[in-house]
């Protein structure tokens, strides 16, 4: 019946994405259906974006009522959504001030600008370099390929933007020595998502935190991927109670509308003034409408110690098949952002589990990724064992 989705997606639609063959046609909460009435249960939430589930209906509600109202001005002029995220963001972190804009690269690319213009803004004219991590992933756009580590995502597209230099997660000496006079701030993801769920060491953050504020270098947290309440916190860097000076955040922010942000303390926001940067639809109204809703859900309804609980709970599930199968190499990660490192590539195990009701995602070719919705339920996630039992079975 949906054929010709899939025949005009494939004829016009440039070939940047491999995609799976069901075609969903409704979602809710933690499920989608497909075109044939078949039941799936999401374990990627679009990426780690719908955090709240799908089409939540607080979301929801939020969206019709600022679309009632308008759905476009312009950031010449002032608009209540963004005015009530920015506070919700600012009084909920270590940040007195934001910058919206549309996605995670942009959001990223906000970032790195801001680096550069506080290091011109305060007598570092000269300092613009930013260290990052191997297998960092920052985005699609010039600035931010250069930016991330992993060598994939860069290749064809030399010369890249000078100016970024990649380092070993959790080595502070390797750090170190990368550093020099032109250095401006350092880059890092508190858990590496796209690099396979690989998480800072708490020595190595406090470390990190410690050595910045010696060498007048700025710390950025891309908690892209990480925040939003997908770690259990609201942003994981609350879990090493070590503050960055700018955070990036996208993906869950809106739970499904594009929307991203630049998060930052009063003194390095400073060096945004006007006409430095812009963007035409950051902070679009019903987007920010939509981030609201997501914020106070996560504040007032609980969703964090359910995540929490059920990020335990399913590690622990993960963990006994580690016990029983071998080739499991490791269980990873905070609230309900969980790597199982396998010791052969996983692609397969993803269409298996597609096959049989779950959707599922595989990193770094060996690595299953779980991203489900923080509201999942317990027997959700034991339904998905119960199912990769029965593949690691055949
Ligand atoms: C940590 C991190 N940063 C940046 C991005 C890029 O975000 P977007 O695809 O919205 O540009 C992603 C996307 O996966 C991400 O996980």
């Amino acid at each position: 019946m949906y054929d010709d989705i899939t025949k005009k997606t494939d004829r016009y639609i440039m070939g940047t994405y491999r995609r799976f063959k069901p075609v969903f046609v409704k979602a809710k909460g933690t499920k989608l259906y497909d075109d044939t009435g078949q039941e799936y249960t999401d374990f990627l939430s679009g990426i780690a974006v719908c955090n709240l589930g799908h089409n939540h209906p607080n979301v929801v509600d939020a969206i019709f009522k600022q679309i009632g109202n308008y759905m476009h001005l312009s950031n010449l002029f002032y608009m209540r959504p963004q005015a009530d995220l920015a506070e919700l963001l600012a009084q909920n972190s270590f940040a007195d001030k934001v910058f919206f804009c549309n996605s995670g690269a942009e959001a990223n690319e906000g970032a790195i600008k801001l680096a550069r213009k506080y290091a011109k803004d305060n007598g570092a004219a000269d300092r613009y370099e930013i260290i990052t991590l191997i297998d960092s992933f920052h985005g699609r756009t010039f600035a931010t390929i250069s930016a991330t580590g992993q060598e994939k995502v860069k290749k064809g597209f030399e010369p890249l933007l000078p100016g970024f230099k990649h380092v070993k997660l959790n080595d502070m000496d390797g750090l170190k020595a990368a550093v020099t006079n032109a250095t401006c701030a350092v880059m890092i993801e508190p858990i590496l998502g796209e690099g396979g769920v690989m998480e800072a060491a708490p020595e190595y953050m406090t470390n990190l935190r410690m050595f910045c504020d010696d060498n007048y270098l700025l710390l950025i947290f891309d908690e892209i991927q990480t925040g939003i309440g997908r770690t259990g916190k609201l942003f994981a860097y609350e879990h090493y109670g070590v503050e960055p000076d700018i955070m990036t955040l996208a993906k869950g922010i809106a739970n499904g509308l594009p929307l991203g942000a630049v998060l930052a303390k009063e003194r390095v926001a400073k060096a945004f003034v006007p006409g430095t940067h812009a963007s035409t639809f950051g902070g679009n109204p019903y987007a920010c409408s939509a981030g609201v809703a997501v914020m106070k859900t996560l504040l007032h309804e609980g969703v964090l110690a359910k995540c929490t609980d059920m990020g335990e709970y399913f590690r622990g599930e993960l963990n006994k098949l580690k016990g029983k199968y071998g080739f499991i190499n490791e269980v990873r990660g905070k609230g309900l952002l969980i790597g199982m490192e396998l010791d052969f590539p996983c692609a397969d195990i993803v269409t298996k589990c597609l096959d049989k009701g779950f959707i599922i995602n595989c990193t770094m070719e060996n690595v299953l990724r779980f991203l489900p919705s923080l509201l999942i339920s317990k027997e959700e996630i034991d339904a998905l064992v119960e199912v990769l039992e029965e593949i690691f079975n055949t």
